[in-house]
């Protein structure tokens, strides 16, 4: 048996590039993966990430989602994206009623208007797709429904930034990002207590009022730190991820112009188009699991205890799942496999409706504003961050 040389490191330039060719290296010569300088495992092919999100049983995550929560052993937060069945039953039944369709349906409004003040204050002469839109209303859009007052809402996301910020060949969060996940906490929990003492129209107030079934069976409301968590979790998980779909859409469609054109001619694509973009550079990459028990897969046993990466990035390109994985196609037949961008099974994103009508009405505001646009290729920089991958600025010269 050869041992592949292929080497995939979470913390290097070649996956905050896009580390689409090392995807194909470890699908084909290393379908179980091991990193031995961080200690994990990942597994890339579609069939294999698929399996190991939909089963909870022996892919956990209970001890946290990105590396170095895995490794840590400390105990996690009390988040729905951090607990197996049957706690994550229960909490994601109870945040279900908060985040129903309806109410997310009933957000349309206030989405469109919040898009159409950050590309209205635009400059077509000096746009920067990010850093003046795309990373600017999604947090409003989130923190708005939780009810963060407005003089607050970016400093939500310059704080979640930081957290997810990583430096060259380091798992743990800098000190930057362990402040601003105290002063983003501190905020929220402030907020509890103001709404506790007068409930408003927002989801923190509905939050509140909720009961959770506790493990005994009994009913009880959820506390101070549970809200806290929650909020937390929804301003990040709602504005990091839509922010880079987003960006990588303007730089995706910029090479691909015969896609853009088709949305030129028919909006009606538009829902379809941001399936593919989920594919085809999903904004979140690979979350991270714990091992139950040793695993047996294709002739590699992953021992029991150990950080297993599910690398979503890499199964939304596998050839073995997907026909020309590495072509970029809109019009693609998308019953051929699961689009496993927004996740699977238990954990699938709570926020995919909110996700999928912002992302749609800020390409259709897009493809308004910028008809026909060229990249400024030499200002345009990446992110270097856990578990996501995007653009950090996308300037363009929108052609008039
Ligand atoms: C393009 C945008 C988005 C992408 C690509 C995305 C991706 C994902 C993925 C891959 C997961 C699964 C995590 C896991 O299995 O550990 C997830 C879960 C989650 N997402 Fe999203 N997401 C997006 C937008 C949003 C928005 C807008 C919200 C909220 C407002 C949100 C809230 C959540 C929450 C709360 C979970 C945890 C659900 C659970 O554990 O049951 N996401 N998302």
């Amino acid at each position: 048996m050869t041992i592949s040389q292929v080497v995939f490191d979470p913390f290097s330039d070649d996956f905050f590039n896009a580390p689409y060719e090392t995807y194909r290296r470890m699908r084909d010569e290393a379908p179980v993966y091991y990193n031995n300088e961080y200690d994990f495992y990942a597994l890339t092919r579609h069939a294999d990430v698929a399996a190991g999100l939909k089963d909870f049983a022996t892919f956990s995550s209970a001890r946290g989602i990105d590396l170095e929560m895995v490794q840590s052993g400390q105990p996690v937060p009390p988040l729905v994206i951090m607990m197996d069945p049957p706690a994550h039953r229960r909490m994601r039944g109870l945040v279900n009623k908060v985040f129903t369709p309806r109410a997310i349906q009933r957000q349309q409004q206030m989405v469109t208007e919040q898009i159409e003040r950050f590309l209205s204050a635009a400059d077509p002469a000096n746009f920067d797709v990010v850093q003046h839109f795309a990373a600017l209303f999604p947090v409003e859009v989130i923190t708005e429904m939780l009810g963060v007052p407005a003089e607050l809402r970016q400093q939500v996301r310059l704080w979640l930034d930081k957290q997810l910020e990583r430096e060259y060949g380091k798992i743990a969060m800098p000190e930057a990002g362990l402040q601003a996940g105290i002063e983003t906490g501190l905020m929220y929990y402030n907020l509890v207590q103001d709404r506790r003492a007068q409930p408003r129209d927002d989801m923190i107030s509905s939050l509140i009022a909720v009961e959770v079934e506790r493990e005994d069976g009994t009913k009880t409301k959820l506390d101070d730190l549970e809200i806290t968590g929650f909020a937390s979790l929804l301003g990040g998980a709602g504005a990091e991820t839509v922010t880079k779909l987003v960006g990588n859409a303007v730089v995706t469609f910029a090479e691909h112009p015969d896609q853009w054109q088709i949305l030129l001619d028919d909006r009606g694509k538009i829902p379809a188009a941001i399936e593919e973009l989920l594919r085809w550079e999903a904004p979140a990459q690979y979350v991270v699991r714990y091992s139950m028990k040793e695993i047996e897969l294709h002739g590699t046993t992953i021992p029991a205890g150990k950080p297993v990466m599910l690398v979503v990035g890499s199964a939304n390109r596998d050839e073995r799942a997907f026909t020309d994985a590495n072509t970029f196609d809109i019009e693609r037949d998308r019953s051929e496999a699961q689009n496993l961008g927004m996740g699977y099974g238990v954990h699938s994103c709570l926020g995919a409706a909110l996700a999928r009508m912002e992302s749609a009405i800020a390409i259709d505001k897009l493809l308004d504003f910028m008809p026909r646009y060229e990249i400024q290729h030499d200002g345009l920089k990446r992110v270097a961050m856990t578990n996501v991958i995007g653009w950090h600025n996308v300037p363009v010269r929108v052609v008039r």
